[in-house]
């Protein structure tokens, strides 16, 4: 059976990994274990973009070898998955042999097909920088005087045939209207495709790119960005091989918005067409975090250590922020101020919190066992109705890939159990020695037990190493089923209270 396959975009080495790269990657991994939940078999894939001429250029500075100095970069973003407990199945590098393999694959036949082609290039060159500029980096005309000399340059280079394909992408997106997701974004690359596609220059020649891929029918050129970091996403699920059905076609590309148009909606499926692949199903587009408006990604550098902060507040807290914050596929400011008005409000006063005082009244009151519900006693019937309505709009909410809103409904309900808590004050019931107080008593901790299961098996996805612990706790063994069902763990023995977001 064909998996759910879904990527991120892969990370440059040239630079730390940021918390742009790590909201991609928790928001990629929340989807992967919401498909998980919902019994579906994943193939979840991240990874690092590691050829180019700024990490040539990096390596070269500090005086190591490029593939030394990509493999201690790489070893961050690894480390990055582990501590953000990512889920992923596998982990891409564009230096591996498997990928740079599909690259010469998919280069030669495109070249036997007629689509690549040799030509003059021409272009604006900084010597400073070492790089063609584009006339979008003109200031009122000009170059600005951070490039140094520009120089003309005109040199040989391979070109694919890129504007060959441009009526039929226009075609395939006005059929395909939720390709690009959210929507709004499928519309900025109808408006893209409104000026006439150039030809994609695809290679560099070796005297000043060395650090990549060579052309397989050229070797005196290396493949320029693009064609190689894009087939990432079949060189990994073994593009040629007889697996690559299991995979293919992807599901979905999780990207940030910079790197849409041109990239992932106007080369990527001309590419994939011209190779006579079928297209990913969608491409879901996030939004920027910014500091003062700007993105954020070297910027928030001395201020903020990624690893420090995932270190001291937990990776759940981290996690739940930048799903809750953040409304997929728009821009958000990031403030450690609103961080941890949330963790304090949200984690610790009314998750964390409703889950402790359930498993200390289950200790104190019910020698830590779930009740059994009293049927001539409260009935939870509200809840239940609640609950009912609640799990299925915040799966609607998920399965837009709108987290935000799904956990502000799911934190609605939460609020409800904590209030319901306040209603019933066990703590008075406990005292009256009444046996029809008792009965109450135990039917609020085993309405409450429900409701926490139920929430924590929702919030698995999200924050999966506290939810972990609650439903461990619980001695859950199934946690796929999501029906209000006070019978379903009582006279469980349940372990300790737990603290799971101590107050900041
Ligand atoms: N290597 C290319 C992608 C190739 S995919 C075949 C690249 N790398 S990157 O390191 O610059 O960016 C990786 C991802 O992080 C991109 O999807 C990018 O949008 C995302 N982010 C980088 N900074 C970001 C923010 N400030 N906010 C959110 N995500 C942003 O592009």
């Amino acid at each position: 059976m064909k998996k759910f396959y879904l990527t991120t975009a892969i990370d440059y080495v040239n630079g730390q990994p940021h918390l742009g790269h790590t909201y991609e990657k928790v928001l990629a991994d929340t989807i992967a274990r919401y498909h998980r939940l919902k019994n579906e078999d994943v193939h979840f894939l991240t990874g690092v973009d590691e050829h180019g001429q700024k990490v040539q250029q990096k390596a070269q500075s500090e005086g190591v070898e490029p593939q030394l100095f990509c493999d201690q970069m790489a070893q961050k973003f690894v480390d990055l998955t582990h501590v953000l407990n990512l889920s992923n199945d596998d982990f891409v590098r564009t230096t591996q042999e498997r990928h740079k393999r599909v690259v010469r694959l998919a280069l030669q036949k495109l070249y036997d097909q007629g689509l690549i082609y040799k030509a003059e290039y021409r272009g604006f060159y900084s010597v400073k920088e070492e790089r063609f500029l584009q006339d979008k980096d003109r200031i009122h005309g000009e170059w600005p005087t951070l490039f140094g000399e520009v120089k003309e340059i005109v040199e040989n280079n391979y070109f694919f045939k890129l504007s060959a394909y441009q009526d039929w992408l226009i075609a395939f997106l006005n059929e395909n209207t939720d390709f690009v997701l959210p929507q709004f974004r499928q519309k900025q690359v109808l408006e893209f495709l409104k000026e006439p596609l150039n030809d994609l220059c695809i290679s560099r020649p070796q005297e000043r790119l060395q650090w990549g891929i060579p052309l397989p029918f050229d070797a005196q050129f290396i493949t320029y960005v693009w064609f190689d970091a894009l087939l990432n996403y079949v060189s990994a699920v073994g593009y040629g091989q007889k697996e690559f059905a299991n995979y293919w076609p992807a599901d979905l590309h999780v990207i940030g918005k910079d790197i849409l148009v041109p990239a992932h909606a106007v080369y990527w499926p001309i590419m994939l067409k011209a190779l006579d692949i079928p297209l990913p199903k969608h491409l879901l587009v996030h939004g920027w975090w910014l500091t003062s408006g700007e993105k954020l990604s070297k910027s928030l550098g001395n201020a903020f250590d990624l690893f420090e902060w995932l270190q001291s507040y937990g990776t759940d807290a981290a996690r739940y922020f930048l799903l809750r914050e953040m409304v997929t596929g728009q821009d958000c400011e990031f403030s450690i101020e609103n961080f941890i008005g949330r963790y304090n409000h949200e984690l610790a006063n009314e998750w964390g919190n409703l889950v402790s005082r359930t498993f200390n009244m289950l200790q104190r009151y019910c020698q830590s066992r779930v009740p059994v519900v009293h049927s001539d006693s409260i009935a939870s019937e509200n809840l239940q109705m609640h609950w009912g309505e609640t799990h299925k709009s915040v799966f609607e909410s998920f399965d837009n890939f709108l987290f935000s809103q799904g956990l502000e409904k799911l934190f609605k309900f939460i609020r409800e159990l904590n209030r319901f808590v306040e209603n019933q004050a066990p703590w008075k019931l406990s005292k009256t020695g009444n046996s029809k107080d008792q009965y109450i008593l135990e039917n609020t901790l085993a309405f409450l037990v429900e409701g926490i299961r139920l929430c924590a098996q929702i919030l698995q996805v999200i924050i999966p190493e506290s939810s972990a612990k609650i439903l461990k706790a619980l001695q859950v063994s199934r946690t796929t089923d999501f029906t209000w069902n006070t019978s379903l763990l009582q006279g469980a023995l349940i372990a300790d209270p737990l603290l799971l977001f101590p107050k900041k």
